[in-house]
């Protein structure tokens, strides 16, 4: 869950070049940043290295000299607080090898322990340290067994790295050999060839600037890397291995917010785009789900957080619409379900990055039982996407604000768009969409927007949001508490209203913000009776419906879209979330604590 750039080539402006790699990287992680320089003067070779807390933001690094060898790292804390010393990368006790990490090393206690009594000087709280500190030891033995010292470092690299329980992925920069040596098993790395110049990023577009040629590293390849050459080599055996580049036409990503004060607004702005996107160029994918779902003897849909709200919501859409039973997992728990898995069962994986360490694992334990991977995935050649047997492109666009927004509509079209092909009815999902896009539209009218603002002003002065919904809008109560948590650090809870008299309404108090979801369905009734029970003990009843009603203290209005009307309801509840972090001054597009993608357990 860190974002890793390094460099080494014809160009002298090595840190600069490492420095706006890890802004383009900074969604992975922003709490810490550092990178290490290569210094050669005639007389010595040193590694500089500069660390920093907080976001890269339009950090500068005037203060590094020249050098054509540089690595960097921006940071999402595992092991160790949010400190200069503890951000990467780190170095040995000599200061030949600096190194950055991404992943946890379980076993770096036992390691540590060890080392220390060996005499090994350990001056952070971090995991990554007893790499660094490992590489050296076993380097002080095998530049002894081998003559030449490359070959030294990588032995001592690999080595080493066999050693680690976890998930991870290293890079060590070697001051002596001035060579970079990566290796991984689970955290993402990419390979960039240039001429003359060679690169490595934790995501392919970091790459771009420099080349389109790229390697995406598989797990237990370990990777040696110098001006010329790229060699890549088998962990277990050492032995090494030829692998094809591949040359990316992907388009740019180089997005920017526009009129918009933040990325998060641009991209709940953006949701009638992607939905007439979807409309308009989805019909082949759609068709391909269908056809996977039909042929599959039994459908699994797994995802986190955001996404496996959509997979939640995937539930009621193909039960209500297509009449089918789908089941559906959170990512990180999908792996103590799997036992009933088998060949002829389907996984459809649902993620914007296509990088969350959970999704990607879940996915490989169903490829261990031989079932067919579909995915709906944001970013095109991200792991998921690569991994799966079916990638289909959810085209929503880049998404930088942390907090998801557009991609979650991007997989609820979709996933309303195959329900009603499975149901044989694809014109009437069409037509849903189409009457949700200008439901969305309506929603992002000035006149709406003052009345949340308005609202989202009131409900700062509040400890706890609660929210309720039945059906297909019970996930919408997630997505919408979610929201409101991760924006404005407020407290909210989404609840199945039914649920509520279960032991919830317990929290009920005089003047508690209440919002209920109430869309033109069979849910209504039902879920309008938990608003009453919440009212009469004191409840302040925010409304989100099609229509007025006289218990509402609040109203926020969408237009009635039939399965749909989730869409305008979600984007309601992103508005709140967005306004409620504007309220309180907090950052929406970086909360504290949080990560764009989540490649670490
Ligand atoms: C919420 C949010 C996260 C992500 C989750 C999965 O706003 O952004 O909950 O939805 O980390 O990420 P992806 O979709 O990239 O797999």
């Amino acid at each position: 869950m860190c974002g890793i750039f390094g460099y080494i080539g014809h160009r002298k402006s090595a840190a600069e070049i490492v420095l706006e790699g890890l802004k383009v990287l900074e969604y992975r992680g922003y709490d810490s940043w550092g990178i290490a320089l290569l210094e050669s003067k005639t007389d010595e070779t040193k590694i500089i290295v500069k660390k920093k807390v907080g976001k890269i933001g339009d950090a500068k690094i005037s203060d590094l000299p020249a050098g054509h060898f540089a690595f960097g790292h921006t940071r999402w804390a595992t092991h160790g607080g949010v400190t200069e010393i503890n951000a990467h990368p780190h170095l040995d006790c000599t200061s030949q090898f600096a190194l950055i990490h991404n992943g946890i090393i379980e076993n770096y206690d036992e390691i540590k322990k060890e080392l220390e009594k060996k005499g090994h000087r350990f001056i952070s709280e971090t995991d990554t340290e007893v790499a660094v500190h490992l590489i050296e030891d076993n380097y002080k033995q095998l530049v002894t067994v081998y003559q030449d010292r490359q070959t030294a470092f990588r032995e001592s690299v690999r080595k080493a790295f066999k050693r680690f329980a976890g998930l991870s992925a290293i890079i060590v920069m070697d001051s002596k050999t001035n060579t970079f040596v990566a290796v991984k098993n689970g955290s993402p790395l990419v390979i960039g060839k240039g001429e003359g110049e060679n690169l490595l990023a934790s995501d392919a577009h970091a790459l771009f600037p420099y080349t389109r040629q790229v390697y995406f590293m598989e797990d237990d390849e370990l990777v040696m890397i110098d001006k010329e050459a790229i060699s890549v080599y088998r962990l277990d055996t050492g032995r090494s291995k030829t692998v094809q580049f591949a040359v990316l036409n992907w388009k740019s990503s180089n997005v920017q917010k526009g009129r918009f004060p933040h990325f998060m607004l641009k991209e709940i702005f953006d949701q009638p785009q992607v939905l007439q996107e979807i409309i308009h160029h989805a019909g082949g994918q759609v068709e391909t789900l269908h056809k996977l779902i039909k042929h599959s003897y039994g459908t699994y849909l797994v995802g986190c957080g955001t996404a496996a709200y959509a997979c939640l919501a995937g539930t009621y859409l193909f039960s209500k619409i297509a009449k089918r039973h789908i089941k559906f997992s959170v990512g990180s728990e999908f792996g103590y379900l799997v036992d009933f898995l088998t060949d002829k069962s389907l996984v459809i994986a649902l993620s914007q990055s296509g990088e969350t360490i959970d999704v990607i694992e879940a996915v490989k334990k169903a490829k261990e039982k031989k079932s067919k991977i579909g995915s709906l995935v944001n970013v095109e050649g991200s792991t998921l996407y690569r991994i799966s047997d079916t990638p289909l492109l959810l085209g929503a666009g880049v998404e930088k604000a942390v907090v998801s927004t557009k991609a979650f509509t991007a997989k609820l079209a979709y996933l309303i768009l195959v329900a009603y092909s499975l149901a044989e009815n694809p014109a009437e999902g069409k037509k849903a969409l189409l009457t949700s896009y200008k439901a969305v539209n309506k929603v992002l009218e000035e006149t709406n927007l003052k009345i949340i603002r308005k609202l989202a002003k009131e409900l700062i002065k509040k400890d706890h949001i609660y929210i309720i919904g039945r059906g297909l809008s019970f996930p919408v109560t997630l997505e919408t508490a979610l929201k409101i948590k991760e924006a404005s650090y407020l407290h909210a809870e989404g609840f199945a209203a039914g649920e509520l008299k279960h032991g919830a309404i317990a929290l009920v108090e005089k003047n508690t913000p209440c919002i209920v979801f109430l869309p033109n369905d069979e849910t209504y009734g039902a879920s309008l009776a938990g608003a009453m029970e919440m009212k009469a003990r004191g409840g302040k009843i925010i409304g989100i419906s099609y229509k007025p009603h006289e218990i509402f203290d609040e109203f926020l209005s969408f237009d009635d879209c039939g399965a749909a009307s989730i869409i305008p309801a979600a984007v309601i509840g992103q508005l709140l979330g967005y306004y409620l972090a504007i309220a309180r001054g907090i950052d929406p597009d970086k909360p504290r604590n949080l990560a764009k993608s989540v490649t670490v357990k």
